[in-house]
């Protein structure tokens, strides 16, 4: 593999420190460095520094890339995507242009169901080509590590087509993909009021299946009215972790009904979304080992409200960022724009919003040694910008500002 050499950088941000959790003030240190260089060799970072110390000899015959006026970051990391599905909800997205809720049209037999009847008739190929393109589209958008959840199968055959796609995907893609099993993501029409009965086949069958086979390491369930309650979540999550799985929870979304609570009971690594939570959840996180991954988009996309980003972020919750990218709630993969509302709606800085971004969306995903930041030692994942300054990519929106990837030290080409 040909080493790459990057100079001349106008502002790099390279969230250089802890391979972990950024918390309240350091979440505000992306470590910038202006003139600065780096060189990679064997798909990781070798050096990174002063454009004025860089030593070419380290790295003999490399590609060089001149990016001057440029703002260098590592690759976003988008910790939470409902990527994989088939169909669309165009007409639903019309429907609450008009008034009609998300809520009520669930209800009808829309929303996530409708995306399941989709996907039900879709082939393992068809999931796999459509989501290939989309990751793809994600890289050209600068994210260069996607989780996928499961969800839109609902059925033994479909969850396991599902998470057998996303395996595959992940031996095959570029981009670096973790899949979470979100089997307890709404309860499919063949167990309409027999939820119960729902949660035993995923707590007899398709857990320990998905498990045993290496489908996914981490178990989430969508904990609100009218989905699962805290009870059924507690006694799903409660088998994942038994059977050896992290465990995550849609938490405070719609309602708040104790879900981001029961999470930190459960020792869960997240809970997502947040939109709902009150001051004593707030208190709960804090001190928790729980990461708050917010998702601006759907609230954007559906009307509001937005987490607390400000009072987690103040209490020294570690909170992470992502699109939630989804037919029904969030129909965007894009980590610059999710940044964008971060800043303007929530309150964050572009500091906030590139570390919630990068190295602590990597730490939810337990990859934050690997990725998330452009470190001696690190997966070379890197995105070079038009733009002059690193806080430029919330504050330019509505247009790609990405100009290169490079993923694993390798360059990227885009059609
Ligand atoms: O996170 N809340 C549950 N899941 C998605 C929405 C999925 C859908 O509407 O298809 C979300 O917003």
């Amino acid at each position: 593999m040909r080493p790459v050499i990057l100079h001349h950088i106008a502002s790099l941000a390279s969230l250089a420190g802890p391979a972990g959790y950024r918390r309240s003030a350091d979440m505000r240190d992306v470590s910038p460095l202006h003139d600065a260089s780096i060189v990679i060799v064997d798909g990781h970072i070798h050096w990174v520094g002063r454009s004025t110390e860089l030593d070419r000899a380290t790295a003999p015959d490399a590609e060089e890339l001149d990016c001057t006026g440029m703002t260098v970051l590592p690759g976003f990391v988008d910790c939470h995507t409902h990527a994989m599905f088939a169909g669309s909800r165009h007409d639903e997205f019309a429907m609450r242009a008009s008034g009609r809720s998300y809520q009520d049209i669930a209800e009808a037999g829309g929303g996530i169901l409708s995306t399941v009847r989709a996907t039900r008739t879709a082939s393992k190929r068809e999931l796999k080509r459509t989501t290939a393109r989309r990751l793809d589209a994600m890289m050209e958008h600068g994210t260069t590590t996607v989780e996928v959840k499961s969800g839109y199968g609902l059925s033994e055959t479909d969850e396991l087509k599902m998470l057998e796609a996303l395996h595959e995907l992940r031996q095959e893609h570029l981009a670096t993909v973790v899949p979470t099993f979100l089997g307890a993501h709404a309860v499919p029409p063949e167990f309409a009021g027999n939820p119960g009965g729902y949660l035993d086949l995923l707590i007899t069958r398709l857990l320990p299946y998905a498990a045993r086979k290496g489908l996914s390491d981490t178990c989430d369930v969508f904990c609100e009215s009218g989905y699962f309650s805290v009870e059924q979540t507690r006694r799903l999550l409660t088998t994942a972790r038994s059977l050896g799985l992290k465990v995550r929870l849609h938490a405070d979304q719609l309602n708040q009904i104790g879900a981001s609570a029961l999470g930190v009971e459960l020792g869960a690594i997240s809970v997502d979304h947040l939109e709902c939570i009150d001051a004593a959840g707030i208190a709960r996180l804090r001190g928790s080992s729980t990461a708050g991954v917010l998702l601006p988009g759907a609230s954007f996309f559906l009307g509001g409200p937005y987490a607390p980003a400000r009072d987690l972020i103040d209490q020294g919750i570690p909170v992470a960022i992502a699109t939630n990218f989804n037919p029904g709630s969030c129909m965007s993969f894009s980590m610059p724009l999710m940044m964008t509302i971060a800043c303007t709606q929530m309150r964050m800085s572009p500091e906030e919003a590139l570390t919630a971004s990068t190295i602590n969306a990597a730490a939810v995903l337990g990859l934050a040694d690997r990725v998330g930041s452009i470190e001696v030692g690190k997966a070379a994942d890197i995105i070079v910008l038009d733009a002059p300054s690193y806080r430029s990519v919330a504050y330019e929106f509505g247009v790609n500002l990405v100009r290169r990837v490079i993923k694993n030290g390798v360059l990227l080409e885009f059609p």
